[in-house]
């Protein structure tokens, strides 16, 4: 009986606080209503045109905005085009702890850039350590919300599934003696989640060998002449493979992405025509140095906790 009554006055607290809560909103919309009348009443009747108008305008922008991002959204997860991360924790265990913020910036910087794309991939992420997903959810607030596949599995998992999946999957190194010459549909293409100032090189290609499953290089030599080996980090290589499907041009991709300070010479190009190039690609990369200051977005380029490579390039 008493146990009863205990209940029931805890069901009622509960029902009176919600009725309460409800009453307090209802109070704050007749006010804000109350206030929107009273400003566009004092209008003259050309300024209240003028406001409806205005206002109409914006209520329909942002009524278009809301659904070209959806669209963007149903574009991205319905791509041909497979874009996963390898985020297992062989290679995230491997890495130092101290980078794993900038990998996640890294990975933030390329999920943005798959957002705004006209030419987005279907991107994936494999399993992440329980640590790992952890700091990713402090570094990245929302990021469950993302518009991406979270695999569940480790790429290892992943490629055991079946033959078809295993063949369908290209995982992108450096090392590579393969160079990848199109982007096909029906193929994941699979970035190594990892920073390491390439201190383990063929660390991806050994693994992409393990697992049986094709790889590629980036076709950077064929169009520019770099400052040691060409290697990128997570989102400038996301970021060319990106500009590959908008332009469908390997060298206006690679040119666009790979930062101008790693760059000898351009191929194909005169010396002087090469040197204006390099200066405006050079100002701008100044430019995208001193935003990150401002507003610590990650770009292609490199961040204040980036890795750089002995030749200063991030990595
Ligand atoms: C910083 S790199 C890691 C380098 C590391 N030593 C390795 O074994 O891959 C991060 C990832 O970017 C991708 N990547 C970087 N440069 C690339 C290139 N030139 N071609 C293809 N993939 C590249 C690879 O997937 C690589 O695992």
């Amino acid at each position: 009986m008493k146990k009863r009554l205990k209940r029931q006055r805890r069901c009622d607290a509960k029902l009176a606080k919600r009725a309460e809560a409800k009453r307090r909103k209802a109070d704050v919309a007749a006010s804000t209503k109350a206030a929107f009348h009273s400003k566009v009443n004092a209008m003259s009747s050309e300024a209240r045109d003028a406001f409806f108008v205005e206002r109409g305008a914006r209520i329909e922008a942002r009524r278009r905005e809301t659904a070209e991002r959806k669209e963007r959204r149903r574009a991205q997860l319905s791509s041909a085009y497979g874009l996963t991360i390898d985020c297992d924790e062989d290679l995230t265990t491997t890495m130092e702890r101290e980078r794993w913020g900038s990998l996640m910036k890294q990975l933030r910087a390329a999920y943005e850039r798959n957002c705004k794309t006209t030419a987005p991939f279907k991107m994936s992420f494999t399993r992440m350590s329980e640590a790992f997903e952890e700091q990713m959810g402090r570094m990245n607030a929302g990021w469950e919300n993302w518009h991406v596949v979270r695999l569940g599995k480790t790429l290892r998992e992943t490629a055991a599934e079946s033959e078809t999946t295993a063949k369908s999957l290209v995982y992108l190194t450096a090392d590579s003696e393969r160079e990848l010459r199109e982007i096909e549909a029906g193929k994941t293409y699979v970035i190594g989640g990892f920073i390491d100032r390439n201190r383990h090189k063929g660390l991806t290609l050994r693994k992409a060998r393990e697992l049986g499953v094709e790889h590629a290089r980036l076709p950077i030599g064929e169009f520019l002449e770099t400052r040691g080996a060409p290697v990128l980090t997570v989102n400038q290589t996301a970021d060319v493979l990106t500009s590959f499907l908008e332009r469908g041009d390997w060298g206006e991709a690679i040119e666009a992405v790979v930062p101008a300070r790693k760059v000898v010479k351009i191929a194909n190009r005169s010396n002087e025509a090469d040197a204006k190039i390099k200066d405006a690609e050079r100002a701008r990369d100044e430019d995208e140095d001193e935003d990150e200051d401002e507003d610590a977005s990650p770009t292609a380029d490199d961040d204040d906790d980036a890795p750089t490579s002995t030749d200063g390039a991030p990595r």
